[in-house]
């Protein structure tokens, strides 16, 4: 491994939020004594009634419980929103930059911001909906994503955002496992130009078994597509708002009330409805934010996620929006209307910090420096990834070319369940290494451990575990305490366990090298090996599938499908295409099955369980890596699968 160091700039050396010896002595403190700590961290929110009670929390399995500042009482919207009105009134809250560079981009103050939020949550009250309600939020990257948000917010409802590349099943397993009440949609949404149909999803979604606790649907008019209006079950949002008066009660919430519930992929079964709650959540979104962004009043920062993901809520809105910063809501993609877009709009809005994930690096790396060196740039002083380990070509291209060498890269290593970054480097105090990860926040205690479960000290590679609790930890999987305990802390007990691989480094820094379970991470997004499986099987030619990853150029990782037809089907290329295409449909486009390769049979052990780790291998290109075939109840399957497998030109 070359010694490949970029010290901290001599600029963000000095000038800074925190420095390295304020890293090491905030960090020791906050191991030492974390309701010293986060005490004194929480001071930085308005609490309704301070919290006196931090840290109560143990990953004992006899004695779970993971609770912080339980006595305190705030409302995470008027953190947002009503705090910063005195001194920030009129500072803009969001930059909203639509899909096309021909439509104006718009600015929307703390004030305003209020208002509309204001109103909403007025709205949402006269629709019935109250503190505990469940509401989906199914929107395209426009401000009503957040004002719905953080009208659920200031109610107490419990917002579960869907994020728009999921089709309708999805949206309907999502809403029923959540008993949604109120549905918040728009006409359509924009992509790169093209259109996606979100009210039609919808409407798809709830003529699906499960999803009859909907009683509003409210429409945002987006594109001005006409749509069917379902009465009176579907409302415009514009006629449910405009009348609504300006101010709203906040809701008081206890610091351990739910904010909100966010689906994501594991390693087996549907989707997990992950919950979050108020309190600590926002107390560690906030402080990391400022922290490992190194917040300036002035900054313009800018992260790229889609709100239906975490790093959306955390870092677009919630982390931001506490923070009194300026966040930038951004519609489109990367290549729409060229490979300039990116930081045509960081030179629009003078953007300071550039928050984004690998994916994105790399397809735009592969466009050369061109459309980067056709923009200016020079507001950038800090860049971030997130999403999933950025190899260093990626990031030494990110440093050089979009930084010019001048801006320091955060690789900000979290996942859904944390609810905040857990690993990352500080730009004043940490020395980076490309595709490092580097060291755990305050009050994160990561450590590594073999498959046996005993500790790694030094350097070394295994399991990542945390062993401590920290604020913005989700508390449960909605609906199902029990599979949250069994997921993440039976594995390697006393831990949580994270689901991902991990090297230390002779420095003690942290390499995230990727899941080691049956999750996929393609282009940053998590996709669940089973849930593929299952579309698949459901189509009525397919007898057996097995889905693994395997590495994509773009995306990370790709999605590789084995599939055995029932007995008298024929494997033909129409019926490939009509597999894909059914799989996209079944849980939305971001299933795109990369490879499909027929299987007239699977790997199996004696007792009849495949044998993934082979057909990784196979799905990797390393037949020479197979292992011991020796168990399988018929080795010779592997032989025509290794034959037929798919080779990268
Ligand atoms: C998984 C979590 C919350 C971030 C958005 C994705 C991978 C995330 C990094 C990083 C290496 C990373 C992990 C993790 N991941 N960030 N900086 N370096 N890997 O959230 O959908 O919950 O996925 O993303 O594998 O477990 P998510």
């Amino acid at each position: 491994m070359p010694r490949d160091i970029y010290p901290v700039p001599a600029d963000f050396a000095v000038n800074t939020r925190v420095n390295r010896e304020q890293y090491q002595a905030l960090y020791k403190q906050s191991l030492d004594d974390p309701d010293g700590f986060w005490a004194g961290v929480a001071e930085r929110l308005e609490w309704m009634k301070t919290p006196t009670k931090i840290k109560n929390t143990s990953f004992d399995l006899a004695d779970f419980r993971i609770r912080w500042y339980e006595d305190g009482e705030l409302n995470v919207s008027v953190n947002c929103l009503d705090r910063h009105l005195e001194s920030r009134g009129d500072k803009t809250a969001l930059i909203f930059e639509p899909d096309s560079p021909d439509t104006p981009a718009e600015r929307i103050s703390y004030r305003e911001l209020h208002r509309r939020v204001c109103k909403l949550a007025n709205a949402l009250r006269a629709l019935g909906i109250g503190k505990g309600d469940r509401v989906t939020i199914y929107l395209p990257m426009i401000p009503e994503a957040a004002i719905a948000m953080l009208a659920c917010a200031r109610i107490g409802a419990v917002h579960m955002v869907v994020f728009g590349g999921f089709a309708a099943n999805s949206i309907a397993d999502r809403v029923s496992d959540s008993g949604s009440k109120l549905i918040i949609t728009a006409d359509e949404g924009l992509r790169g130009g093209r259109k996606v149909k979100l009210k039609v999803n919808v409407d798809a979604a709830l003529k699906l078994p499960g999803t009859n606790t909907v009683e509003t649907v409210l429409v945002v008019r987006h594109t001005g597509a006409a749509v069917d209006m379902q009465m009176p079950r579907d409302r415009w949002y514009d006629a449910v708002v405009d009348g609504q008066p300006e101010a709203c009660e906040p809701e008081r919430m206890n610091a351990e009330d739910p904010l909100f519930i966010l689906y994501t992929s594991g390693s087996t079964g549907k989707p997990k409805g992950v919950l979050h709650t108020t309190g600590g959540y926002l107390v560690y979104v906030s402080y990391t934010h400022e922290t490992i962004f190194d917040l300036r009043e002035d900054d313009v920062y800018w992260c790229t996620a889609d709100v239906g993901w975490v790093t959306g809520h955390s870092y677009i809105v919630y982390g931001p929006l506490a923070n009194g910063a300026t966040s930038l809501i951004f519609e489109g993609v990367p290549n729409y209307p060229d490979m300039s877009r990116f930081w045509q709009v960081v030179d629009k809005h003078e953007v300071t910090t550039f928050y984004t994930a690998p994916t994105a690096i790399r397809a735009l790396m592969r466009e050369g420096e061109g459309p980067v060196k056709a923009t200016s740039r020079k507001s950038l002083r800090l860049l971030g990834s997130v999403g999933e380990p950025i190899n260093p070509e990626a990031w030494r291209w990110y440093h050089d070319v979009v930084g010019e060498g001048r801006c320091p890269i955060v690789d900000t290593w979290w996942q859904t369940e944390n609810g905040g970054i857990l690993i990352s480097p500080l730009p004043g105090a940490t020395d980076l290494k490309p595709g490092c990860a580097t060291n755990p926040f305050f009050g994160v205690k990561p450590a590594i451990v073999d498959t046996n479960g005993n500790f790694i000290e030094g350097e070394g590679s295994g399991n990542l575990v945390i062993t401590d609790s920290w604020p913005s930890q989700s508390r449960s999987i909605y609906g199902d305490h029990q599979r949250f305990i069994d997921t993440y802390f039976k594995t390697y007990p006393g831990t949580y366990f994270t689901g991902d691989g991990c090297r230390r480094d002779a420095d003690g820094d942290y390499w995230i090298t990727g899941r080691v379970d049956d999750v996929i991470n393609v282009s940053g997004h998590r996709i669940g090996t089973a849930e593929v499986e299952s579309a698949l099987v459901s189509h009525d030619k397919v007898a057996e599938a097995a889905v693994v990853g395997f590495p994509h150029d773009l995306k990370g990782q790709g999605i590789y499908v084995y599939v055995t037809l029932i007995a008298g089907e024929v494997a033909s290329d129409e019926l490939r295409v009509e597999l894909i295409r059914h799989v996209r449909a079944e849980i939305g486009p971001i299933a795109s099955i990369d490879h499909l390769q027929w299987a007239p049979g699977l790997p199996k052990t004696r007792s009849g369980k495949i044998m993934r780790r082979i057909l990784r291998k196979i799905a990797e290109n390393a037949p020479d890596q197979l292992g011991d075939t020796s168990t399988l109840a018929d080795p010779s399957v592997v032989d025509s699968l290794v034959k037929e497998r798919y080779i990268p030109e």
